[in-house]
């Protein structure tokens, strides 16, 4: 079978990727082409794969062809990400809105010249959760809280869960949205999004740099391991439409966590003076942004699927040094 993934030389899609050609197969049948879309070259390791095949360019520049060109899957990750799209409005609209609504019309093409409506996963965010004066947010959010989203790209999230509900419910695709929960700890450099500290105050101190926290240690988040994302997002792909449950996205398990929790979990797994390059330096915009986020979320629907969140925090920690020590080079993001 042929796999598209978008975005696939990002940080999730290129541990996708690595994680699906070593699997080999998805419900039962081998992965014999894996084609990797994104405006940036994937990594070497991946191209090196003779499965592999590689498109770079906006996504809107291949999605023509995809209609003439079935592909059995897809993971829908690429995405211009939330500092991007609160910097620049167009791009935003372009990576995320335009991108995925030319990709689903060619699935729809592909469907309407009489093939099988084609299974998508769209990496959707928790993200789309927000404050609003009339829907507060509650403490944990949960597959069925209205989301809110604060964020142009939340809202670009949120408009293509709706898309790919409704793709489905007309039979063009056979569309799935999971929600990720901030994945941490990303490697390579900081990046644009607010959350970036969240892996930065692991990342840095364990490479013997320092790092400055933006808010307080009392902050809350819900967050996931690379590992986990990855096999939520299989999981999602190889689930039965009975066991997904309707057409609504839903949240991939998260580990609610407070900024202390990580750092005593760094203590444990690296010791205190690894602890000791993070210091805390309140940046007012950073923390505005962080009060209207969720504390925490539940995953209900993820759960019956087999899906858990990591033990605990230290757990993510130790996943992190494992993958550093074992590939190196294959970590490189695209920060
Ligand atoms: N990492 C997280 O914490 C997190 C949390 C929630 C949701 N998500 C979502 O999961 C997906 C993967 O996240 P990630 O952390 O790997 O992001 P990433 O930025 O590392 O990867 C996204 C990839 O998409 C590519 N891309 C962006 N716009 C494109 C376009 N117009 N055409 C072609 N390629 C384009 C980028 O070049 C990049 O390689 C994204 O959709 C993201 O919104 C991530």
């Amino acid at each position: 079978m042929k796999i598209l993934i978008t975005g696939g030389a990002g940080f999730v899609g290129a541990r996708l990727a690595r994680t699906l050609l070593a699997r080999g197969h998805l419900l039962g049948q081998d992965i014999t082409r894996l084609v990797i879309a994104d405006q940036v070259a994937a990594p070497a390791d991946l191209l090196a794969d003779g499965r592999v095949e590689a498109r770079v360019g906006p996504l809107l520049s291949h999605c023509a062809a995809l209609a003439d060109e079935p592909v059995d899957g897809v993971f829908h990750l690429a995405s211009a990400v939330s500092g991007e799209c609160e910097a620049d409005f167009d791009l935003g609209l372009r990576s995320n809105l335009d991108s995925t609504r030319a990709l689903l019309d060619a699935l729809r093409a592909r469907t309407l010249a009489g093939g099988m409506p084609t299974r998508l996963v769209f990496a959707s965010s928790v993200a789309v959760f927000g404050p609003d004066p009339v829907v507060p947010l509650p403490a944990l959010v949960g597959d069925t809280t209205l989301p809110a989203p604060q964020t142009s790209y939340g809202m670009h999230k949120l408009v293509c869960e709706h898309l790919i509900a409704d793709w489905t419910r007309k039979g063009f695709i056979d569309g799935r949205a999971a929600r990720l929960m901030t994945v941490t700890v990303r490697p390579g450099r900081p990046n644009g999004a607010a959350s970036s500290f969240f892996s930065g105050i692991l990342r840095e101190p364990l490479a013997g740099e320092e790092a400055i926290c933006p808010v307080d240690a009392s902050v809350s988040h819900p967050v996931s391991s690379p590992q986990r994302t990855v096999e939520g997002l299989i999981a999602v792909y190889e689930a039965s439409r009975e066991a997904f449950g309707g057409r609504l996205a839903l949240n991939l398990p998260a580990l609610n966590v407070t900024v202390q929790q990580m750092l005593d979990a760094l203590v444990a797994v690296a010791g205190p003076q690894v602890r000791a390059r993070v210091r805390f330096v309140r940046d007012e915009r950073i923390a505005g942004i962080v009060a209207n986020w969720p504390a925490g979320a539940t995953a209900e629907r993820a759960a019956r699927l087999g899906l858990l969140p990591e033990n605990n925090f230290e757990d993510i920690v130790r996943q992190y040094i494992r993958d550093c020590a074992g590939h190196p080079t294959a970590l490189k993001g695209t920060t």
